[in-house]
């Protein structure tokens, strides 16, 4: 499919066909896929808990307003963001040069340690950007999305077992549409969005 159309087409689904399923391999290809995006330091924050099991996912629902695709959709993702992500740069970094090594590890260490803030936003941040591949990748197979944040993320977070430095950006459904979705909503001018210079510059009209 086009990128563009991809794009155009994407819509957040509410209603799911639950009899169908997304198996592990084609949920591995498109994970593959979501793993490009990018993240401040190329930490990639980002753990996605794929939830199948049924009765997991209605106690998820019952926390998340009840809403029907939490329960009906063929997987339920809980996208999660490490707050102390930067402790795992040597990780990610001992393949590179022991020269940049050298340069970027400390910098990654005194830009986030002790930072409780920032290192929630950068959670937020990555996990956020990935979620927005994972959409686009789904839409581009023909499977619909919703993220969500319509849950309560503590009740979440002991259902799937998070660790106290795992925060619960978003929920994500993932399945096949019931219907086609009501027309696109509302979305404001692209001359009230976009600003040229500064704030009160004049909007862009192209
Ligand atoms: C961070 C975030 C949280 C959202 N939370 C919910 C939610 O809890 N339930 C829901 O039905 N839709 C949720 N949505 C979907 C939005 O309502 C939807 O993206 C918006 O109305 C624009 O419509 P569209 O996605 O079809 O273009 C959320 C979207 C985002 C980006």
């Amino acid at each position: 499919m086009e990128f563009s159309e991809v794009v155009q087409q994407r819509q957040s689904i509410k209603s799911y066909q639950p009899d169908k399923t997304i198996n592990d391999a084609e949920l591995k290809e498109l994970m593959q896929e979501v793993v490009l995006s990018p993240s401040s330091f190329n930490l990639q924050h980002w753990t996605f808990i794929a939830v199948r099991n049924p009765e997991l996912r209605k106690k998820i629902q019952a926390s998340a307003w009840n809403q029907e695709q939490v329960g009906d959709c063929s997987v339920l993702l809980v996208i999660c963001g490490k707050l102390n992500a930067h402790e795992d740069a040597h990780k990610i970094y001992q393949d590179t040069d022991q020269e940049i090594q050298d340069k970027v590890l400390p910098l990654i260490n005194s830009f986030y340690d002790s930072k409780n803030s920032l290192q929630r936003d950068e959670a937020i941040r990555s996990a956020s950007l990935a979620a927005m591949t994972l959409m686009l990748g789904a839409q581009n197979r023909g499977w619909a999305t919703v993220p969500m944040i319509g849950f309560d993320p503590e009740a979440v977070s002991e259902l799937v077992k998070l660790k106290p430095n795992y925060i619960p950006v978003m929920l994500m459904a993932l399945g096949y549409k019931k219907e086609d979705p009501r027309p696109r909503s509302y979305r404001r001018p692209i001359e009230e969005v976009v600003r040229l210079d500064t704030l009160d510059g004049p909007g862009l009209l192209g």
